[in-house]
């Protein structure tokens, strides 16, 4: 695992964008699972610029969101697939067949989880997953519990999510009671796993990950081991060693 502090949230943006960038610049055409949250911002601000200076080309890659709310449409500005247009992929030059977004409200959902992997299959499987971290060690939807070998699936949110996600909605967006996620198998075949920290309620949940001890009660530690696991945490987490 590599394991970069930074000390500000410019440094934490840049660091995650050269990541990107150096992926994109030995593999054009990666495939890459993309997280929503606050943490991400920054990254995603960082990668638009980059690519309207004509320093990062986007085109060739291909992007997949990780979890998607279940009865949420993608034209619903509360979906994560809202997000992540608006965010990045309606902002740069990316083709529309290159992007394949979760439909929450897909009439058959089972199928599209199915063809969500199926889609990622296709390309080969993931180059590079990013992720953010809940406070409860999840990554994408995958809860305490959560099986460590899943691809694509619905699961039943927490509590503690739900009232943590709902925090982003100030006009009383009821945050549905299940999410459908890509899991933990499918994230840990990644061949590059860039996981973002970034917040003091996230120090449980890093201090999980750096103990080394894989625990199905932090979902997190399931990447302990992975050869191809990239950290980058703000300088104020370091005393969570
Ligand atoms: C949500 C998402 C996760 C994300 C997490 C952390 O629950 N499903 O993919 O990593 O929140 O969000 P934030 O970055 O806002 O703390």
């Amino acid at each position: 695992m590599q394991l970069e502090w930074t000390e500000t949230g410019e440094a934490f943006a840049g660091q995650a964008a050269a990541r990107v960038a150096s992926l994109l610049a030995e593999t054009p055409d990666a495939a890459i699972a993309l997280p929503t949250g606050s943490t991400p911002i920054g990254l995603y601000a960082r990668l638009r610029a980059m690519e309207a200076a004509g320093e990062l080309p986007l085109s060739h890659a291909h992007f997949f969101n990780l979890d998607e709310y279940v009865g949420v449409a993608p034209a619903n500005r509360h979906s994560f697939a809202a997000f992540l247009r608006r965010h990045l992929l309606d902002e740069a030059d990316i083709p529309a067949e290159h992007i394949r977004l979760l439909r929450g409200d897909a009439p058959d959902i089972e199928a599209e989880a199915a063809a969500h992997d199926a889609a990622v299959a296709a390309r080969g499987g993931l180059d590079l997953a990013i992720l953010g971290l809940g406070s409860n060690g999840h990554i994408a939807f995958n809860e305490p519990g959560a099986p460590w070998d899943a691809g694509t699936h619905v699961v039943p949110l927490t509590e503690a999510t739900r009232m943590a996600n709902a925090a982003y909605f100030p006009d009383g967006f009821q945050v549905p009671s299940h999410g459908l996620t890509m899991g933990i198998g499918m994230i840990r075949a990644a061949r590059r796993v860039l996981l973002m920290v970034s917040g003091p309620a996230k120090a449980e949940a890093l201090g999980a990950l750096l103990a080394a001890r894989p625990d199905p009660d932090w979902p997190v530690t399931a990447l302990c081991g992975h050869p191809g696991l990239t950290v980058i945490a703000d300088a104020a987490l370091r005393g969570v060693r």
